[in-house]
C-alpha cells in the first residue's frame, strides 16, 4: 500500500542506491522518475558491486518490476549496455523492465551541445557529466524532444530528426565549430537500437497507477538531490530535471494524492561534485581523509567528489521543499575517526546571519557557516545493525540531527554492504 518517494537531500551521491535496493525487498514496483545516465547508484551486495545508471536499482531482486519513466532522459545505447551488462552478470531482465512511451531520447547531438556549451562557458563551467543531459531536457522543453515512442514509428522519427539538425546543424557549424550530424546515420543508429529496446516500451503511467490501485508497495527512485533540482537547487549549478518529490508525480504521472512517504536520503557529511557554491566544504588534509575513506570519487564519471560538513541549512530546505516523512542518514561508519565532528546551523554573509540559504547564487558562494562542534566517537560503527549498539556520541550525532531537522531518523546506514543497516522504523 504505501507510496515512497526516495529523494536525495543534498547534492546528489547520498547513496540512495543503497536504501533503494534495501526496501525493493518489499516493494513490487521501483519506478526512476527522472534524470538519466548522468546518475551512478551504487549497489553491494556481499562482495558484488553494481552501478545502476538508467535501469532503478530494484532490479538485483527477482520478481520486481521496474519502471524508466517518462521524466527521465534516455540514452539508448547506455540502455541497451547496461541491460547486457546486468545479463551478464546473470540478472534476469526482460518482463520486468518497462520503459515509458513519454521517455526522451537523449541524441548525439545533445552530447556535443553538452560538451561545447560547457567549453564556452570556460571557468563558470558547471561540471556537467558531458552525457547531454541538460540538451535533451532543453529540447522536450522547447518541444522539439523526440520521445521513446518515436522509436517505434520510423517515419515520424526521422521528420523530427530532420527538423531538429536543420537548426542544430547550423549553430554546430557556426557558432561551436564543430562536425555536423547527419540524418541517415543518426536514422539507422536509433532503428538499430529500436529494435533491441521495443520489448521493453510500454504505457508506463498506465501501469504505474494499476499498481497503485491494486495496493501494491510502490518505490519511486529519485536520482540526482534537492540542491541539483533545477527549480530547488543552487541554480545554475545544478541539472536540468525535478529530483524533488514532487517530481515523482510529473516524472511517472502519478496524482499527489498518492504519495504517503517521502524518505530523504542525507550522507552524515556532505559531497558535491562538479562548481557550485559549497559553504561546508573542507579542503586539505581532512578534506581528503573523507574523499579517500569514504570512496568519494564519481560512480558515473570517475571524478572526486568535493567533502564538507553536514549542513543543516541545506538539509532544512529539503526537507521542507520535498516534505520528508522521515530520513535515512548514510555513511555514519565514515566519521567513526573524527575527533570533532562539526555541524553547519546557519551562515553569515557581511555580519548578517542567514538561517535560511540565500536564493541569490552571489551570496550563497561568499557565506560563512557557522558551526556547532560535537564530539567524535573513535570507534567502529561498521556494520552495525541495532541503534543501541551505536558508541554513545554516535547516537548523539544522529539525535543532534534529528532535532535540527525535525524529522525521525527511520533508517542508518552503517557499510556499503546490503545488509549493513539499522532499521528504525519500517517503510513497508
Ligand atoms: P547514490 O548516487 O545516491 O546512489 O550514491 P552513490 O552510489 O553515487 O555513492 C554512495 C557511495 O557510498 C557508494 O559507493 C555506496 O556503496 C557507498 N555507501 C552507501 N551507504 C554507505 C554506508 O553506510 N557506508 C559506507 N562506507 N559506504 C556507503
Ligand atoms: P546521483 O543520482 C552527483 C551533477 C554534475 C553537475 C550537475 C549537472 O548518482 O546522485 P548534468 O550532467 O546532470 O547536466 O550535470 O549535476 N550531477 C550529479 N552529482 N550525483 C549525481 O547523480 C549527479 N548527476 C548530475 O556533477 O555538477
Ligand atoms: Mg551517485
Amino acid at each position: 500500500m504505501p507510496n515512497v518517494v526516495i529523494v536525495g537531500s543534498q547534492w546528489g551521491d547520498e547513496g540512495k542506491g543503497k536504501i533503494v535496493d534495501f526496501l525493493s525487498r518489499k516493494a513490487d514496483i521501483v519506478a526512476r522518475y527522472q534524470g538519466g545516465h548522468n546518475a551512478g547508484h551504487t549497489v553491494v551486495i556481499n562482495d558484488d558491486k553494481y552501478i545502476l545508471h538508467l535501469i532503478p536499482s530494484g532490479i538485483l531482486y527477482k520478481n520486481k518490476i521496474c519502471v524508466i519513466g517518462n521524466g527521465v532522459v534516455v540514452d539508448p545505447l547506455s540502455l541497451i549496455k547496461e541491460i547486457n551488462g546486468l545479463r551478464e552478470r546473470g540478472i534476469k531482465l526482460g518482463k520486468n523492465l518497462f520503459l515509458s512511451k513519454n521517455a526522451h531520447l537523449i541524441m548525439p547531438y545533445h552530447v556535443a551541445i553538452d560538451k561545447e556549451r560547457e567549453r564556452l562557458r570556460g571557468k563558470k563551467m558547471i561540471g556537467t557529466t558531458g552525457r547531454g543531459i541538460g540538451p535533451a531536457y532543453v529540447d522536450k522543453m522547447a518541444r522539439t524532444g523526440i520521445r521513446v515512442a518515436d522509436l517505434l514509428q520510423p517515419l515520424v522519427f526521422k521528420e523530427k530528426l530532420k527538423a531538429n539538425l536543420f537548426d542544430i546543424n547550423f549553430l554546430l557549424k557556426n557558432l561551436y565549430k564543430v562536425p555536423c550530424f547527419n540524418v541517415e546515420d543518426i536514422f539507422s543508429e536509433y532503428m538499430a537500437y529500436a529494435e533491441k529496446l521495443s520489448e521493453y516500451i510500454a504505457d508506463t503511467d498506465i501501469l504505474i497507477n494499476k499498481m497503485i490501485s491494486k495496493n501494491k508497495n510502490v518505490l519511486l527512485e529519485g536520482a540526482q538531490g534537492t540542491l541539483l533540482d533545477i527549480d530547488h537547487g543552487t541554480y545554475p549549478y545544478v541539472t536540468s530535471s525535478s529530483p524533488v518529490a514532487g517530481g515523482a508525480c510529473t516524472g511517472l504521472g502519478i496524482g499527489p494524492t498518492k504519495i504517503t512517504n517521502v524518505l530523504g536520503i542525507v550522507k552524515a557529511y556532505t559531497t558535491r561534485v562538479g562548481s557550485g557554491p559549497f559553504p561546508t566544504e573542507i579542503t586539505g588534509s581532512l578534506g581528503n581523509k573523507l574523499r579517500e575513506k569514504g570512496g568519494e570519487y564519481g560512480a558515473t564519471t570517475g571524478r572526486p567528489r568535493r567533502c564538507g560538513w553536514l549542513d543543516m541549512v541545506i538539509l532544512r530546505h529539503s526537507a521542507r521543499i520535498n516534505g520528508f516523512t522521515g530520513i535515512a542518514i548514510t555513511k555514519l561508519d565514515i566519521l567513526d575517526d573524527i575527533d570533532v565532528i562539526k555541524i553547519c546551523t546557519s551562515y553569515t554573509y557581511k555580519g548578517k546571519l542567514y538561517k535560511e540559504f540565500p536564493k541569490e547564487i552571489n551570496i550563497f558562494e561568499e557565506c560563512k557557516p557557522v558551526y556547532q562542534e560535537i564530539k567524535g566517537w573513535n570507534s567502529s560503527t561498521i556494520g552495525i545493525r541495532d541503534f543501541n549498539m551505536l558508541p554513545r556520541a554516535a547516537k548523539a550525532y544522529i539525535k543532534k540531527i534529528e532535532k535540527l531537522l525535525g524529522v525521525e531518523v527511520q533508517l542508518i546506514s552503517t557499510g556499503q554492504r546490503r545488509d549493513q543497516l539499522i532499521q528504525i522504523k519500517k517503510q513497508f
